[in-house]
């Protein structure tokens, strides 16, 4: 059984997102899993470029994005594994750029346009995979309703829902975001509020990580074992 994670943050060495995909995989990894961790910002590619392939009525069947460039390969891999997590920082209420790319490609070959003879939608994919989207972040938890960040963030986990059957996301706030917070005009953040977050909440984050990958681990293998 393998897992692929997918690191959507440029920064793919000891920082927020990578590390909890790290623990997302040693979850996944005591389920027996062999585990991947790709690094989007490694490789150039486009965002779904509307050439509507993937609706051709002989590409259908294809479950894959059908324009070829670098995430190719990478999209096959995620479609192969029997669980896919993906994280990502926020960016401007968002998930970054590359991982949104990634996720237009992955998920738009899999969203139907077809219904049947009563008009009720037809799946794509008939199989379930268990999928998570991992969220890393500047704002305290406190402040993400207020800003609407559920319902923003919620969005790409909802679609894997609906989608692949099975998804779960998990929100690390308050990270992190400079080695040294005296070196930048910051003045917003505590550096000593932003360290106990560091050292207190992160850990708990990794853990919680962490029983994600071996819950998403477990769904999967129940999945192969129906
Ligand atoms: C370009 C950019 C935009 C950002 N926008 C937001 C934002 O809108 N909301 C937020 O909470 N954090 C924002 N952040 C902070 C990052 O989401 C946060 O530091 C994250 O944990 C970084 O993940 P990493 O350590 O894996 O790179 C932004 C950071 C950058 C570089």
């Amino acid at each position: 059984m393998k897992a692929v994670l997918i690191n959507g943050s440029p920064r793919k060495k000891n920082w927020n997102t990578v590390t909890l995909l790290e623990k997302a995989a040693d979850g996944l990894k005591e389920c027996g899993f062999e585990t991947e961790i790709i690094n989007l910002y490694d490789q150039l590619f486009h965002g779904c470029i509307s050439c509507f392939l993937c609706k051709r009525k002989k590409f259908i069947d294809k479950h894959i994005c059908q324009y070829k460039d670098n995430l190719t390969p990478i999209l096959e891999k995620s479609m192969e594994a029997n669980v896919i997590v993906v994280g990502s920082p926020v960016y401007l209420g968002e998930p970054t750029g590359e991982t949104r790319c990634y996720l237009e490609r992955l998920q738009f070959p899999v969203t139907s346009y077809m219904v049947d003879e009563n008009g009720n939608k037809v799946s794509i994919l008939t199989e379930p995979k268990p999928t998570a989207m991992i969220y890393t972040m500047n704002c305290p938890v406190d402040y993400m309703d207020q800003i609407g960040y559920p319902i923003l963030l919620g969005n790409s986990a909802n679609a894997f829902e609906a989608l692949f059957g099975y998804s779960e996301i998990l929100y690390a706030c308050d990270t992190y975001q400079f080695r040294d917070y005296s070196q930048y005009e910051a003045s917003m953040f505590d550096p000593v509020h932003k360290v106990e977050m560091k050292e207190k909440q992160f850990p708990i984050d990794c853990q919680k990580a962490f029983e994600l990958g071996k819950r998403l681990g477990k769904v999967a293998l129940d999945l192969k074992n129906k």
